[in-house]
């Protein structure tokens, strides 16, 4: 019998994640670990670089004000959160909320690939700069970026600015 990708995501964080201890500084400061929420039969996968203090708190992704401004862009299309699949490349939070290093990227790689292989989107939209230098190799800039399509896992994959950073430039 094969499992559901809900059993298969539970399972990866009871026995991988949540017992993670690769990145030392990450598990001495973590409340919980965040692997991700929404719909795992989702076509659409919305990617984040790291939870922040309140995502660390509540153990769920983009709960804070990036995640607000992610909402209203679902809302925008008429989607919520139960329309898309919802994670980050890191699944806990680096203290001051500084960027994740490409370390830590490197460590929690395996169980970005896991997941996205149980989801198995068509798309991702991968959000912010330092996400998509971690998976190029590379330092361009993401509005270059903006407007290519690109593969990852089989899935096509569109970079655009993270809602973090549209706070803070709202133009
Ligand atoms: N920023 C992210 O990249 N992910 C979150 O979950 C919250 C803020």
């Amino acid at each position: 019998m094969s499992l559901s990708k809900e059993r298969k995501l539970e399972l990866l964080n009871e026995c991988k994640v949540c017992k993670c201890t690769k990145c030392p500084e990450l598990v001495e400061n973590r409340t919980n670990t965040v692997l991700g929420e929404g719909n795992p039969q989702a076509d659409l996968v919305f990617l984040g670089e790291a939870p922040g203090r309140d995502e660390d708190k509540e153990g769920r992704p983009f709960v804070g004000r990036a995640g607000k401004l992610l909402d209203n862009v679902l809302s925008y299309y008429g989607w919520d959160r139960t329309d898309v699949y919802i994670c980050n490349i890191l699944k806990c939070r680096p203290p001051g909320n500084r960027n994740p290093s490409p370390e830590e990227a490197a460590n929690c790689r395996p169980y970005l690939d896991k997941q996205l292989e149980i989801v198995s989107p068509k798309w991702i939209v991968w959000l912010g700069a330092v996400a998509a230098q971690n998976l190029l190799g590379t330092e361009t800039p993401i509005g270059k970026m903006r407007g290519e399509v690109y593969e990852y896992k089989g899935a096509k994959v569109i970079f655009t600015y993270h809602p973090a950073y549209l706070l803070r430039n709202p133009d």
